[in-house]
């Protein structure tokens, strides 16, 4: 079937530009891919004993806050398993055509991965139900009493899903996937083995202290990782011996603008806001993001899951909290109501 591969495939590309210098830096393996152990230890089990069984892998879900590796990991199980691997994204796909299309030039065992699949249309998605569950779809016909459908068979793909939001899946959407995991925020130990790995990987001298400084201003995030480093090289070419040393590194994540624990102005800004107008909590989701700035769901999916993990900010019924700490990182001093 003819489609418009450039229009469905490129959407998610574009997306991801910013992403562009960090492919060289894409593990290809589990064995290489560091970190997320549990999924990761799940995943080769479900790996080798479908390809033992000689199927396709079952329809994999992959969720948590984004930069944590869910694309690199889609490419790691699709090498794995032996199969090529097709990529787009839930707004890529407007029409059920669209859908059809992709699915229809899949091949046995193929990978179809879509991103943000929580944005996906009602329509699409309702393709994709019979698609996952029996590998066939439906095409209806007419309109009204005459309409009929028609049954078309599909190969036995696995789809790979992912989403900062898994709980923005319908109920019966989420149940369609056999595997569903959830990746963490990863500990400072294992972003210094990534700094590390992908400083080698681009030529950049850097020691262990320089490393771990760069990984525990991350955020628990490789893609962030991954930029700060190159940002840190630029100064140590500039003002330093051209080694990422913790000096080094210090100086220029504090020219960055990071902290010590990797919080930036806006993490700051919406603490401060907090504490400053609101005496700690709670405020609700919408104030927040109106106080600095940012759409709602970038709070929720990009700021707070780390500001809750490092615990500076709770969540309650009635709104954001900052906590005794936040105030005390901050330089304020905390007075309980
Ligand atoms: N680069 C980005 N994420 C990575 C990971 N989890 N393991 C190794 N290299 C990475």
């Amino acid at each position: 079937m003819e489609f418009d591969e450039e229009r469905l495939l490129s959407a998610h590309a574009l997306s991801r530009s910013e992403d562009d210098g960090d492919l060289s830096l894409r593990p290809h393996t589990l064995e290489e891919y560091i970190g997320q152990d549990t999924v990761k230890e799940n995943l080769k089990i479900f790996i080798e004993a479908a390809k033992k069984r000689q199927d396709s892998l079952d329809h994999v879900l992959l969720y948590g806050p984004p930069g944590l590796g869910k694309t690199t990991l889609a490419y790691i199980i699709a090498a794995e398993m032996g199969v090529s691997i097709r990529i787009t994204s839930g707004p890529a796909l407007e029409r059920t055509g669209d859908i059809v299309a992709l699915l229809t030039n899949l091949q046995d065992g193929d990978v179809l991965f879509i991103d943000e699949i929580h944005r996906l249309s009602r329509t699409v998605e309702e393709v994709l139900y019979p698609a996952m569950e029996d590998y066939e779809f439906d095409i209806i016909l007419g309109k009204g009493p005459s309409a009929r459908s028609i049954r078309f068979n599909l190969p036995k793909f696995t789809l790979i899903g992912a989403t900062t939001r898994s709980g923005q899946l319908a109920a019966p959407f989420r149940d369609r996937f056999g595997v569903i995991s959830r990746l963490e925020l990863y500990t400072n130990e294992d972003l210094k083995k990534i700094v590390t790995r992908s400083a080698g990987i681009l030529g950049i001298k850097i020691d262990d202290a320089g490393a771990y400084e760069i990984a525990s201003r991350s955020r628990g995030t490789p893609r962030i990782a991954n930029r700060l480093l190159r940002r840190v090289r630029d100064f140590a070419q500039v003002i330093g011996d051209g080694v990422i040393h913790k000096e080094t590194a210090d100086i220029a994540l504090d020219k960055l603008e990071i902290d010590r624990l990797g919080l930036d102005n806006v993490d700051r800004m919406m603490l401060e806001a907090i504490i400053r107008n609101f005496r700690g909590g709670p405020v609700g989701l919408e104030t927040l993001a109106a106080l600095v700035g940012e759409e709602p769901v970038t709070i929720e999916d990009v700021y707070e899951p780390y500001l809750m993990q490092i615990g500076f900010l709770s969540r309650t019924p009635r709104g954001r909290c900052a906590t005794p700490a936040a105030y005390e990182h901050l330089g304020f001093k905390y007075e309980p109501k």
